[in-house]
């Protein structure tokens, strides 16, 4: 199957399947401490930060679905109108195909929809163990203007999907040499199973700027394989993962509590702006969303914009009558 089948493929089943962990994002673990005596103006809570050397309204960041072609341009066309309107960073999904298939030719320039809100490039790192090399690192981030790489690490992926790359070894090296003197900053992401407190400690140290965690609790990717795959032998092969991972809120919580110094961003699972700030709470800078996001963005970008304010809002209701977080059981 070629690589734009596949993409085509993953959105398709991400909409139509359940493909929801078999385990919580861990943030039903933590409750937010009511505030009764607040003692500021709900109309004065501002989300307002930076990221990337760029002013953004809202710790919410898009998240890495489609590079595209086609049906992933649509979508990605959608999300950045909806990232621009709301002044929030986005990503892209892998730039691979644009790599490997470069008669697909190039994508739409997003800063002519969206020019001065973060953007992110996406790549597979495991791509630097099957001849992709710096120069393709520097296209991926050429074609779509981005101010960082963001290189996801997916080997429970890679090892579920059909003819898969599972080649992971002598990559922090790999990562660490990119990481020198690339022009832009290097961010890395899981894509639903996490990130330890030593793995994202080996990562920091290899000059990698921020942690994504993209944790369990949200997007399955050995479900959306293994129905990709059809064959009930990898079903049997395939069900002791589909709980995997370390959950969204417990990566967040362990890597800021051993390593207070790395940055981090929270997503996998994350569903709404209680949950966001929570994240924030726990340690994260950023609060990243995928697949809650693909059926608005088919409804278009005033769908898009009306689901992400929805969340941006409550985020501010919950900044506005909370500022602690506590675990379940030691209120
Ligand atoms: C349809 C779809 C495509 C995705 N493609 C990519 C990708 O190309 N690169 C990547 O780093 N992550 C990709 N992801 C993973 C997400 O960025 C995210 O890490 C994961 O889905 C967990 O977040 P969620 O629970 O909010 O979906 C994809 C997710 C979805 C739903």
């Amino acid at each position: 199957m070629s690589i734009v089948s596949r993409k085509k493929n993953h959105i398709q089943i991400c909409l139509r399947e359940d493909v929801q962990s078999e385990i919580p994002s861990g943030f039903d673990d933590y409750r937010l401490e009511h505030k009764a005596l607040p003692e500021t103006d709900f109309a004065d809570i501002s989300l307002e930060t930076e990221f990337l050397g760029r002013k953004i309204s809202a710790p919410v960041l898009i998240s890495s679905m489609t590079g595209g072609p086609d049906d992933g341009n649509r979508i990605n066309h959608v999300l950045l109108e909806a990232a621009n309107e709301l002044k929030i960073p986005f990503a892209f999904g892998s730039l691979r195909v644009f790599i490997e298939e470069l008669s697909l030719g190039k994508i739409e320039k997003p800063r002519k929809i969206a020019p001065d809100i973060p953007i992110l490039a996406n790549l597979g790192a495991v791509q630097l163990n099957y001849r992709f090399t710096r120069d393709s690192c520097l296209y991926a981030v050429e074609i779509t203007e981005a101010d960082a790489l963001y290189l996801h690490l997916n080997p429970l992926q890679e090892v579920f999907q059909v003819s898969g790359n599972t080649n992971f070894s002598g990559l922090l090296p790999k990562i660490e040499t990119l990481c020198k003197d690339f022009p832009v900053p290097i961010l890395i992401k899981e894509v639903g199973s996490g990130i330890s407190a030593s793995d994202a400690r080996r990562l920091t140290d290899a000059g990698v700027s921020m942690i994504d965690v993209a944790g369990a609790g949200g997007t399955s990717w050995v479900k959306v394989e293994t129905i990709a795959d059809g064959r009930p032998e990898t079903a049997d092969l395939a069900a002791p993962f589909f709980d995997w991972g370390i959950s969204t809120a417990q990566c967040i919580e362990a890597i800021h509590l051993q390593y207070p110094d790395i940055r981090l961003i929270a997503s996998g699972g994350i569903t709404n702006g209680v949950e966001v700030w929570k994240a924030l709470l726990l340690g994260a800078e950023l609060a990243g969303i995928a697949r809650p996001l693909l059926k608005p963005a088919l409804n278009g970008t005033a769908a898009t914009v009306a689901f992400l304010t929805t969340i941006i809002n409550q985020t501010r209701i919950a900044k506005f009558v909370s500022e602690k977080i506590v675990k379940v059981g030691q209120f």
